[in-house]
């Protein structure tokens, strides 16, 4: 960096001093510290992006920054490397300089200078990128809507010093049970990078549908990715519906390919998923002799868990390390993730094959069968240089040795696994199953079940507090989970995702001392903004009362009213006039005549929620 520039960025940080109420930042994860003096600083025509050079990894950033302001004002920014600065402008400039071991890897340091420039400084490239995304947070949300034309931006005078409490910030994929396309793909992934995820756990195969193109198995593509048709609504209802409707979809080789490069691109590691020994009924029905019974199998056209898995004969495990070879060469990240959960024991324990090995290895249980095919699983993928991440079930029967441990049904799989030495990313349904509905299910999408509302995934805290200091540094992070038997077309997904992903990500990158619950609520709006810039679908339940009530059986109705608006009062009318802040303030509940209307509205600080 330029001695001279170098000193104004030092004269920023004396500048910078004087501290406002930071009401303007609105950034979705909280940064760890920040303040806002007052007024603004215009970005215009000439305000340029200046990059550190030679670093093409900047020089994108910085193209990517320039794009999305000059798309939608009057002027164009111009993308310049420092090299050839002479003097700076109102401008803003990206560099790896920071030094500074506080920020660690991906943190970053947005300041400016003196009222003259921004700077988004990181110790390395990820952290500008992370800067650059708080850093669009500081705009009008109509920096990212269609048609948009400003000529000024005004931009609140800001220092953000920020860094991640956890290293594994992840979102879940299901693109077994709906398949969607790469373009969609690429949207989610903007998603996760905009909200500083770094992890995308990609499941990629199921009973319903394998995805990934493998070479030396053409049919788990040719047959596996198709079902003849889907169940329709939950099952269960009798009788059961079916669409009649063959559905199906992969993604070959060069696509997946091309979606590693693009997260790569955006900072985020891809975790792909390849279901076993459970969930593997789509491989399967390509390949009948991986199964205990020898088939023929279908590709599942309902949801659940199946009996049907693969066997632990040799072959299976010969067509498995090919399968893993082509993935491990596919994914550059570290982890492969081999399922692992709901696999039933009802085939092995009358199989030939799979009775004789539990005989020959001295396995006393199934559990210890489904053990050992983790462990040889385990050698497998790390011959290829990569972790295993498992569903917490591969704790049954004995965890492999170095086996990283989703927690999904509730914590305590994550608090065994982390008290024995073993890296945990927490996950539990009760608040990261981002299928469940988000409000009242007789008025929502239909959905798998559960209830997570955004208040809930808000407060969920991943280091539990049963563990102690040093176990707790095993809790890698937290995860949202998208299972999506019930979400057919993108739309479906944004509606789930959004926002609840937005309170995910704080639940992993702020630290908790900082995370607060109406804090958060005031800054939603903005995000609101921009998902409608977007143009996601999105659910803004967090704003409506839920209202549920219950007959007594003697003609009256008994009801509950919840808001989860921070300092919202519920008050409410039974005479259909609408309420007001002179109507009654709802307490615990009500019990009413059956046949009475009820109105609800909720106000904060007087204002009514609409
Ligand atoms: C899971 O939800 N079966 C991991
Ligand atoms: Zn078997």
């Amino acid at each position: 960096m330029k001695k001279s520039i170098m000193l104004l960025v030092l004269l920023g940080l004396l500048f910078s001093c004087k501290r406002n109420a930071p009401d303007q930042i609105n950034i979705i994860p909280r940064p760890y510290k920040y303040w806002a003096s007052e007024g603004h600083i215009k970005i215009t025509e000439g305000t340029r992006v200046i990059y550190e050079d030679p670093n093409p990894e900047l020089r994108l950033m910085a193209e990517y920054l320039a794009s999305v302001i000059s798309n939608s004002s009057s002027f164009v920014v111009d993308v310049e490397p420092l090299s050839k600065i002479k003097a700076m402008g109102t401008d803003i400039l990206l560099v790896t300089n920071l030094n500074d071991s506080i920020y660690g890897s991906e943190g970053y340091l947005i300041q400016h200078n003196n009222r003259k420039f921004f700077s988004i400084q990181g110790n390395q490239a990820i952290g500008v990128f992370h800067g650059i995304q708080s850093f669009l947070q500081l705009f009008d949300p109509a920096i990212f809507k269609a048609g948009t034309k400003k000529d000024v931006w005004e931009i609140p005078v800001v220092y953000i010093q920020d860094q991640p409490r956890f290293s594994y910030r992840g979102m879940h994929l299901d693109v077994s049970r709906h398949f969607f396309p790469v373009a969609f793909i690429k949207k989610y992934i903007d998603l996760l990078a905009f909200y500083k995820y770094n992890y995308f756990h990609w499941h990629l195969t199921d009973d319903q549908g394998w995805r990934i193109g493998i070479k030396q198995y053409p049919r788990l593509t040719e047959i596996g990715s198709t079902r003849k048709e889907t169940i329709v609504g939950h099952q269960g209802n009798e009788p059961e519906v079916f669409d009649g409707k063959a559905y199906g979809g992969f993604y070959t080789r060069e696509e997946i390919k091309e979606v590693v490069g693009y997260a790569a691109s955006k900072y985020i590691t891809i975790v792909p998923e390849i279901e076993m020994p459970g969930h593997a009924l789509a491989a399967l029905s390509a390949y009948p002799e991986l199964g205990c019974t020898g088939g023929p199998y279908e590709t599942a056209t309902r949801w659940g868990v199946f009996d049907d898995v693969f066997c632990t004969k040799d072959e299976v495990f010969v067509f498995l390390e090919n399968v893993l070879t082509e993935v491990a060469d596919l994914f550059p990240g570290p982890y492969i993730h081999i399922g692992g959960d709901e696999v039933p024991k009802t085939r092995w324990k009358v199989c030939k094959a799979c009775q004789l090995r539990m005989k020959q290895e001295g396995l006393h249980s199934e559990e210890e069968l489904q053990s050992y095919f983790v462990q040889r699983i385990e050698k497998i993928v790390a011959a290829r240089g990569k972790r295993i991440i498992g569903w917490d079930e591969i704790l049954e029967g004995g965890l492999a040795p170095n086996a990283t441990v989703m927690s999904w049904r509730g914590t305590e799989g994550g608090i065994a696994a982390a008290r024995m030495g073993h890296d945990v990313i927490m996950t539990p349904g009760s608040h990261c199953y981002f299928d469940h509905y988000q409000f009242d299910r007789t008025t929502e999408p239909l959905a798998i079940g559960g209830l997570t509302k955004l208040s809930k995934v808000y407060a969920f805290e991943p280091v539990p507090d049963a563990l102690n200091n040093a176990e707790s540094k095993h809790i890698l992070g937290a995860q949202a989970n998208v299972w999506t038997e019930y979400l057919q077309q993108p739309d479906d997904i944004s509606y789930m995702i959004l926002p609840r992903m937005a309170a995910m990500a704080e639940v992993n990158w702020t630290p908790s001392d900082k995370r607060n619950w109406e804090n958060f609520y005031d800054r939603l709006p903005v995000h609101f903004a921009l998902y409608d810039a977007w143009q996601l679908k999105h659910c803004k339940a967090v704003y409506a009362p839920m209202i549920r009530s219950k007959s007594d059986g003697k003609g009256n109705k008994v009801v509950k009213i919840e808001t989860e608006i921070p300092g919202g009062i519920i008050y409410y009318t039974t005479d259909q006039s609408a309420p007001t802040l002179q109507s009654a303030v709802f307490a615990d509940s009500l019990v009413l005549p059956e046949a009475s209307g009820l109105k609800v509205a909720i106000y904060r600080n007087g204002q009514k929620i609409e």
